[in-house]
């Protein structure tokens, strides 16, 4: 069974719109918990432009499946990812100016920066995933610096299909087949994500040993669409 690991960092960008108290990730990853989410997943950015180190702190505690914590290879994250040990540390490239993570971790380039803050997560008795582009190179770099997981950056993917390019989704695919098989005979565990909906998850979720998917923007968008027209009734209920 493929797990799904519930990105809940969305719920934190409506709150910190406001800097007020609602929101809760809190109540968010309890309810995500309920639906049967298998991890919650929250990317303490160095900006903090969502998730705040409380709310880490508070999941850590509170939240009974497995936090994946997304994080930069930058000095204050890792030490806050070692204190408060959450059951698995993705490590993933961070620009101040970006929307969302727009590519994977470049492990050729900064090998040696990646293979320490592996040693240091690792050293916490933390599980170490590198969020990684589907291409050989990084794949076969990344083998070699002691993490435990790949997880597949799927964004290619997931942009060709929501615009309907079929040849480039079908290129795409293939492309994350043929990355799938080479992190499992590395040995390593095969997890996914970034951009994945209701519409393109299926042949994502069929590539064979994929472990776990991480989505995020797509159910919390879904979220509001099932959840808002009760919202509003309980409004209309209270002013009437
Ligand atoms: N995996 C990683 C490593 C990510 O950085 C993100 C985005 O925070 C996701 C998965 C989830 O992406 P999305 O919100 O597009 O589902």
């Amino acid at each position: 069974m493929v797990l799904l690991g519930v990105n809940i960092d969305h719920v934190a960008t409506v709150r910190e719109a406001r800097k007020t108290n609602e929101p809760d990730p809190v109540w968010a990853a309890t309810l995500a918990e309920l639906g049967g989410a298998d991890a919650i997943t929250i990317h303490l950015r160095e900006d903090r432009r969502h998730i705040q180190e409380r709310d880490l702190r508070v999941l850590t505690e509170s939240v009974a499946v497995p936090i994946n914590l997304e994080l930069a290879c930058a000095a204050d994250v890792l030490k806050i990812a070692c204190e408060t040990t959450p059951h698995q540390a993705t490590l993933v490239p961070e620009r101040r100016e970006e929307v969302t993570t727009e590519g994977g971790l470049d492990v050729v380039g900064s090998c040696e920066k990646v293979a320490n803050a592996v040693r240091r997560l690792k050293d916490a008795g933390i599980v170490v995933s590198l969020f990684l582009d589907p291409d050989p190179n990084q794949i076969d770099t990344a083998a070699g610096l002691g993490a435990d997981a790949i997880e597949l950056h799927t964004g290619a993917y997931a942009h060709a299909s929501t615009r309907h390019h079929t040849h480039d989704t079908q290129a795409a695919l293939t492309t994350l087949i043929a990355a799938g098989k080479q992190v499992r005979a590395a040995g390593l565990t095969l997890n996914a994500g970034h951009g994945l909906t209701y519409r393109n998850v299926k042949p994502v979720a069929s590539i064979d040993d994929m472990h776990e998917l991480n989505i995020g923007h797509s159910i919390i968008a879904r979220a509001i669409m099932v959840g808002l027209e009760q919202a509003v009734r309980d409004m209309k209920r209270l002013i009437s």
